[in-house]
């Protein structure tokens, strides 16, 4: 493993957000089960690609890789993968996935900070899922990873939106406030009191933990993902759940109708 690039961006957050990730590892998923291919085919949808065997070849950054199924994926299909993550214990996790499913060889992994990042590497396709919300500076990440980018190289994100994540939010705010931040005594309640089989749906733990227990997380708005990437010079390919009505507004209450408080924008970029 490479080590630390750059100065780590020190703050309560970062710090708090590295503790619980090195306690509780995500996704911890099986990278080939049915949920998670369709997952990656979206993925390579919103790059612009038109099936799997374009991505051979390619060089993928994957930002905040966590146990590495993504790029466990991405590697057997031929890509050449570099796996980032700020988290060693995250990081070991997805080296003994890569070394289980053969593809070790084609996974570089890094230890960074997306918000000092400079690898001094461009790449054609950059992956940032479910990350840059649990960073003090989503804006400054998000530059950072641009800067990665080869000309036309393709980027896609995915955040908590501001509108759509509400009921969460809320249950959180409440769950944090009578626990404080402490994730086992939230997952006692969430696990023991009678009634909160309504928290938990079908969710598996490593979900219920990432989703109640972490102790930072922040929501976006279409707007400002649409000026983030436009003062990166990146244009906006895909955004999933899709837009509707060309209105942001009706779009995010949809999302909130349908309960998907996660969404994701991908983009190319230029110059
Ligand atoms: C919710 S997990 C997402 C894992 C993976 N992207 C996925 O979708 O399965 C968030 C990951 O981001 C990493 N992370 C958080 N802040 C980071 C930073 N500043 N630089 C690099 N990685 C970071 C955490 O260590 C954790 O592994």
């Amino acid at each position: 493993m490479h080590g630390k690039q750059g100065a780590s961006h020190s703050s309560g957050v970062a710090d708090s957000v590295y503790s619980f990730y090195s306690e509780y590892p995500y996704p911890l998923v099986y990278p080939f089960s049915k949920r998670h291919e369709q997952l990656m085919r979206k993925f390579i949808r919103m790059w612009g690609l038109r099936c799997e065997s374009e991505l051979k070849g390619l060089s993928i950054l994957d930002a905040g890789c966590g146990t590495g199924e993504k790029s466990v994926y991405l590697a057997s299909l031929g890509a050449s993968v570099t796996a980032l993550d700020i988290n060693k214990t995250q990081l070991s996790y997805a080296q003994a996935l890569a070394r289980r499913h053969r593809v070790g060889e084609k996974i570089k992994f890094v230890c960074a900070d997306i918000l000092a990042l400079d690898l001094n590497d461009k790449f054609d396709l950059v992956l940032c899922s479910g990350v840059l919300h649990h960073t003090p500076d989503v804006r400054l990440g998000f530059s950072r990873l641009a800067r990665h980018l080869r000309q036309d190289g393709r980027i896609l994100i995915g955040l908590y939106n501001k509108y759509s994540r509400i009921h969460y939010r809320l249950l959180r705010w409440a769950l944090h406030k009578a626990y404080g931040n402490d994730p086992k005594r939230i997952m006692e309640f969430v696990n023991g009191f009678p009634l909160s089989f309504l928290l938990r749906g079908k969710a598996s733990q490593q979900t219920l933990y990432d989703r109640y227990a972490i102790p930072y997380e922040s929501y976006h708005s279409l707007r400002e993902i649409r000026e983030m990437f436009r003062d990166n010079n990146i244009s906006i390919m895909h955004v999933s759940p899709p837009i509707l009505f060309d209105n942001d507004m009706i779009s995010q209450l949809s999302w909130l109708i349908k309960g998907k408080s996660f969404f994701m924008v991908s983009g190319k970029r230029h110059q």
